[in-house]
Order: C-alpha cells, then sequence, then structure tokens
C-alpha cells in the first residue's frame, strides 16, 4: 500500500468473530437446525464449520446473505480433528457443549494467534467443579462425565472470556444451579447467552460478572443474529483518526465501544453516535492518550496494535500497558521497521511521536497486529508491505477492499498487501 490518504465513506460491520464461533460451538447443545446470520466472511468461521463437521453435524453457508445453517445430530463425535482444532483457539468452546450433552469430549490442545501462554486452566478447573474428569492424554484434553454435570459455584481468578463460555454451555444442561463468578463481560458473552436463552437455557445475570444458570433437560435449535463486532468497528474508526478522515461505521455499537471512542475523542477526534452506527472524523494530528487494556468494559487488548499504530504518529508521547496477553508487544518490533518511535518494558510500551512513518516491509504475527500494521502504513510514507496477511483473513472479512472504497491506495498480492 502507498501511505497518504484520508479514509472518508462508511463501511458496514459484520457479526463479530469472537461472537459467531462459540454461537457455532453452541449448536452442539441441540440436536436439529441452529441458523446464524451476519456471519462474517473470515478464516475462522471456515475452519469451525470444518470442527463441527467432523463431529457430524452438516453446516451450509450462504455468503451472499451471511447465513449459516448447523444441523446438529442427536449424537455428535466427541472427537475433534487436532489439525483443525490446533488452528484456532476459539474451538475450545466446543469442550463445555460436548461433554455437557454427550458426556464426553476430546479436544487437541488448541493453537490460535502467538500472543501469549494462553492456559486453559480455569476451564479444566471449573468443569471439574461441574463434576467432569478431566484429563490431558497424548496432547489431547479429554473430559469425561458418566451421567450429567451437575451444577456448582465456580468462581475465575480471572474474568477469561473462554472459561465463562465454556462453564455457561456446559452449566445450562447441568442438573441444578451452576453459578459462574467473576465472569467475563464481553458483549459477545451476552450475545451467547441471548443464544443460549433462545434455545430454552435459563440464566440470570446476563450482561454481569455474575452468572447463574438453571440446568435445563434438554434445549432445542434456535435462529440469531450474530452482534456486530466491536473490534472491526474499533479498528475502522482508529484508522480513520490515524488517517485524519472521516468515516461512518455502520451497524457500528458504540454502546460496546464505549472506552474506545471516549479516548478517541481525547486524542481529538469528533464522534457522532446514530443513524444506525457511529461517526468518526479528525482534522488535525492526533494529541496522544494512555491506555490500559482490560477485560470488558475496559480497553480492548485486542485494539491494542492498532492503538499503539495510532500513537506513532500522535504528538506527545503515551504509555499504553498491557494487562492481558503476554506476547502481544511482539508487533512493536515489526512496527520499528516504519520508523516508530518506541520502547517496551514489561508489558508496558511507551511511544514517542515520530516525524514521519516510512513505508517498509513489515509481516504480521496475529490477526490484530496484521491490522495495526496496515493502519500504520496507510500513514506511512511510500509504499508498505505486510507479509502473512493470512492472519488477518482470521477476523476481517474484505479488509483490503473496504479500505480501498475508503480511499486507501491498497491492494493484495498472493500473500501480500502491497503496491
Ligand atoms: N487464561 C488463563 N487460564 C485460563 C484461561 C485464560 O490463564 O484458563 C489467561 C490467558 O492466558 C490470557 C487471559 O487469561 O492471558 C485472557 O484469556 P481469555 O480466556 O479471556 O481469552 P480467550 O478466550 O483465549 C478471547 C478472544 C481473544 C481476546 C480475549 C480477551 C476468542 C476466540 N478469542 O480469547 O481474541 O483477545 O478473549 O478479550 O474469543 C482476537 O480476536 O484477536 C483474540 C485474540
Amino acid at each position: 500500500m502507498t501511505g497518504g490518504c484520508q479514509l472518508a465513506g462508511e463501511v458496514l460491520i459484520p457479526g463479530a468473530k469472537n461472537s459467531v464461533l462459540k454461537l457455532m460451538a453452541a449448536s452442539l447443545l441441540a440436536p436439529g437446525v441452529t441458523t446464524l446470520s451476519a456471519v462474517p466472511e473470515i478464516l475462522d468461521v471456515d475452519v469451525m464449520a470444518d470442527v463441527l463437521t467432523t463431529l457430524g453435524a452438516t453446516v451450509h453457508r450462504d455468503v451472499a446473505t451471511g447465513t449459516m445453517t448447523i444441523d446438529t445430530p442427536v449424537t455428535p463425535g466427541a472427537a475433534a480433528d487436532p489439525d483443525l482444532v490446533r488452528r484456532i483457539r476459539a474451538s475450545v468452546a466446543i469442550l463445555g457443549p460436548l461433554v455437557g450433552r454427550c458426556g464426553e469430549a476430546r479436544v487437541a490442545l488448541p493453537g490460535g494467534d502467538a500472543i501469549g501462554s494462553r492456559a486453559l486452566d480455569m476451564h479444566v478447573n471449573g468443569l471439574r467443579r461441574l463434576g467432569a474428569v478431566v484429563d490431558i492424554e497424548d496432547g489431547v484434553l479429554v473430559a469425561r462425565s458418566s451421567g450429567r454435570l451437575q451444577g456448582a459455584a465456580i468462581w475465575l481468578d480471572f474474568p477469561s472470556v473462554g472459561a465463562t463460555e465454556n462453564l455457561l454451555m456446559a452449566g445450562v444442561l447441568a442438573k441444578g444451579t451452576t453459578v459462574v463468578d467473576n465472569a467475563a463481560r464481553e458483549p459477545e458473552i451476552a450475545d451467547l447467552c441471548q443464544f443460549l436463552t433462545e434455545m430454552g437455557a435459563r440464566i440470570e445475570g446476563i450482561g454481569g460478572s455474575t452468572l447463574v444458570i438453571e440446568g435445563v433437560d434438554e434445549l432445542r435449535p434456535a435462529t440469531h443474529e450474530t452482534v456486530p463486532d466491536r473490534i472491526v468497528a474499533g479498528t475502522y474508526a482508529i484508522g480513520a483518526v490515524m488517517t485524519r478522515g472521516d468515516v461512518f461505521i455502520r451497524n457500528g455499537r458504540a454502546e460496546h465501544l464505549g472506552i474506545v471512542l471516549e479516548k478517541l475523542s481525547a486524542a481529538g477526534a469528533i464522534v457522532d453516535v446514530g443513524g444506525d452506527g457511529f461517526r468518526v472524523s479528525m482534522d488535525d494530528r492526533p494529541r496522544s492518550i494512555d491506555v490500559v487494556t482490560l477485560p470488558y468494559p475496559g480497553f480492548p487488548t485486542d485494539l491494542l496494535p492498532q492503538i499503539i499504530a495510532l500513537e506513532a504518529v500522535s504528538q506527545g508521547v503515551s504509555l499504553i500497558t498491557e494487562n492481558v496477553f503476554d506476547s502481544r508487544f511482539v508487533f512493536c518490533r515489526e512496527l520499528l521497521r516504519l520508523g516508530a518511535q518506541l520502547r517496551t518494558d514489561g508489558h508496558h510500551v511507551v511511544v514517542r511521536p515520530a516525524t514521519q512513518l516510512v513505508g517498509a516491509s513489515v509481516s504480521a504475527s496475529d490477526v490484530r497486529a496484521g491490522a495495526g500494521l496496515v493502519l500504520a502504513g496507510l500513514v506511512a510514507d511510500g509504499i508498505t508491505e505486510v507479509h502473512e496477511v493470512h492472519h488477518i483473513d482470521r477476523g476481517y472479512a474484505g479488509f483490503v477492499e473496504n479500505l480501498r472504497a475508503l480511499g486507501a491506495d491498497i491492494r493484495r498480492e498472493r500473500d501480500a498487501v502491497a503496491a
């Protein structure tokens, strides 16, 4: 891509990656046909569809309408294909529904982005509290339950998104009451709770940090629209600010981006909410802001690379602190190649103003790092090549096309975004 554009126009936000993958896993909880809409056209959805297929489900996807149907058999398989599972971290979400409904789940220790150690202890301990026997056999996590799981009170050490989701999906068919305390509160979890409720689950406290689940004997398939992707929306919003542009983010939910939009306003952006989305515009060089990532409603770690990229072109010094993952700063190495002035220390990074980023060849280490590098390339002088863009495909549908429609000089080559 060649830097120097001002993003302007409108972009439509699809359903959230981190919701739809769990909705797909939840379809295992009931035999019959689940219908999901606003399904984004991203790689991780394809992989998750393959995971479900190997478990015996029949998955149909209509890319034109963004609709997916999943026909779940009466007796799904217990073991997901290890090669598929290792490709996406979200595949661990099949653990709760399978052990809850079928009494056995086998999931190869999952993969996903290289952004930290990403342990599963809270998933495992929570399932054990519900009565499952969980072991690791040859690199495969095996959870078994001789009868129905038994409701229990579970306190999470940290509001883990994945553990909250797994325990929710295990608890909905358990005998009695399950309480998940210190639960994660991300909008994608509320979306999953909504879907489970539509399937017949009984959940109280949706959106809060204490979830009370009254187990039911069985669930039925449901039809559900995926919540819009707040991280994709936030990425375009940051892009608008960095390029001093003016973008209407249609279908973006401003209420899910409270602190992000607050920070962008503090940087000097004008944010107007209304008309099925929100508009972000910027006239001047952004002012620097400090950011601390935290579980929702804190600043999302999934917007960390993008906000560091913004700080690299802002005036003033900013301090960014990452509290969720331990390796997300790998991205900073690549940003340095573009001339960013920054220094990392533990989980902090200090970003000083660069006179001008300069185009270079850089490499995406994960989906959000890839998005951050593309945003940086949009404001760098000259040509930037981003390699390993398959990471971006995991979470951003039509990223290059959307940016081009907003005025960016960007194109995709076989394995690079370049010009
Ligand atoms: N953790 C543990 N033990 C556990 C579970 C988590 O130590 O049993 C730690 C992790 O190592 C990590 C922290 O807790 O340091 C947060 O992990 P969490 O479980 O909350 O995250 P996740 O479920 O693995 C999801 C998203 C991530 C997003 C995080 C935080 C999906 C598929 N992934 O991951 O999304 O960053 O929540 O919001 O939903 C992305 O989309 O780029 C992405 C990485």
